[in-house]
């Protein structure tokens, strides 16, 4: 038996206890009652293999599939957790920064950039062989308030390309991709095009989006460009006018020829909606965004706990469930070239800021970095994919 066949065996059937599971704290309690297989688990996941083996690591049996995995992190974790740094570096094969390429950061102070944080993580990044993903050129949030302040209609465009230049130019040649727009699409814009109310489209026009992918493009011609979004896996009401309305911006901007290469799915999933996600639209949405000739990355992956049962065992399965449930489906498709997790352990997650606090457990390794199921169920949701892309990363 291979050692894919034998990993091969393990999480499907684990995991196949809570296909039941409908989300509701009640009825999870009637339905997982069989804790015990936690233990059974966990002694599986020490088993699989060690730390030590450099081709153990959720980097390695993605590259198998020539898909590219890695993480966000914050500079100041990075640069203070040399034990989380090390793992970091096994684990990944790209970084993102978290929040050290936002606005908040590098524009923290009127007519200046700062970029120290951005450039060690970009130091760490070539000196540890991983690769670079830039994260984010234009958001609506995390803009310092002079920025808010200072914006208006005769500076806005100027404002625009002297920061996309500016920080694009900095990591030309070093930056893998770039999220040149994030979430620009607001299901409930009164708009007919769906785009989110902000500065950029206030004092701009819908133009800005061609204006920032050009200007990217111009100051980094190497860099893969993308727009990324949130809430695209999901297929409530909201979630179908959210397909169509990005789909909709991504066939605009393809037909007018802005350099826009991949469409980023933030794919932050909510441990207890999962039966919200129709496998069957979510594959018919990436073959449509394929068709345009676009690539496909999941670049915000974690799991909310939040609403999931206390009990931490059953809580780590679900999880974990969610994990393998998306990734399957997703890697199906083969323009689906990248996995990005929000953070890789939940000693640093951005949930430990709201819902379960230091409690939240959504990531693919512990407090203690130690592996979870979850990081089980994404090495055999990579393991198990028929995924046939382009190979452009192995
Ligand atoms: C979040 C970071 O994780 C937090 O540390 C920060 O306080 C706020 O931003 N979608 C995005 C990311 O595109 O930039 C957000 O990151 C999470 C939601």
């Amino acid at each position: 038996m291979t050692r894919r066949q034998t990993l091969g065996l393990g999480i499907a059937s684990l995991l196949s206890t809570f296909a039941g599971y409908s989300g509701t704290e009640n009825s999870s309690a009637k339905n997982f009652t069989e804790l015990s297989e936690y233990e059974q688990s966990s002694s599986e996941l020490t088993d699989l293999c060690s730390i030590s083996e450099p081709t153990c690591s959720l980097g390695s049996y993605a590259k198998e599939q020539g898909i590219l995995y890695g993480a966000a992190a914050k500079h100041n974790t990075l640069s203070s957790d040399s034990e989380f740094a090390t793992i970091f570096s096994q684990e990944c094969r790209v970084l993102v920064p978290e929040n050290d390429l936002k606005w908040e950061v590098v524009r923290r102070e009127p007519g200046q950039f700062n970029f120290s944080k951005a450039d060690w993580m970009a130091e760490f990044a070539q000196s540890n062989n991983l690769q670079l993903r830039g994260h984010t050129l234009l958001w609506h949030h995390y803009f310092p308030q002079w920025v808010e302040q200072t914006l208006g209609a005769d500076n806005a465009e100027d404002m625009l390309i002297e920061h996309v230049q500016t920080v694009v130019k900095r990591y030309a040649g070093r930056m893998h991709s770039w999220d040149v727009v994030n979430e620009a699409v607001d299901h409930e814009s009164s708009r007919q095009d769906r785009l989110r109310t902000s500065p950029w489209l206030s004092f701009i026009g819908p133009e800005y989006i061609d204006l920032a992918f050009w200007t990217a493009h111009e100051a980094d011609p190497e860099a893969i460009l993308v727009y990324n979004d949130n809430g695209l896996w999901w297929d409530a009401p909201e979630g179908e006018a959210k397909k169509a309305a990005v789909l909709q911006l991504l066939e605009t901007l393809r037909s007018q020829g802005t350099p826009v290469h991949a469409l980023g799915i933030q794919g932050h999933l909510l441990g207890h909606e999962m039966h919200q996600m129709n496998p069957e639209k979510l594959r018919k949405f990436l073959s449509d965004v394929s068709s345009l000739g676009l690539e496909i990355m999941i670049t915000e992956l974690d799991v909310n706990d939040h609403n999931l049962p206390d009990d931490v065992g059953l809580r780590d399965r679900l999880v974990a469930e969610a994990y393998y449930n998306f990734l399957s489906v997703v890697l199906d498709e083969p323009a689906v070239t990248t996995v990005v997790t929000w953070g890789l352990s939940d000693r640093d997650t951005w949930y430990s800021g709201w819902g379960r606090k230091e409690n939240a457990r959504p990531l693919p390794l512990d407090r203690d970095l130690n592996r979870k199921l979850a990081w089980r169920a994404i090495v055999e949701s990579f393991i198990s994919t028929s995924h046939q892309g382009d190979n452009i990363y192995s």
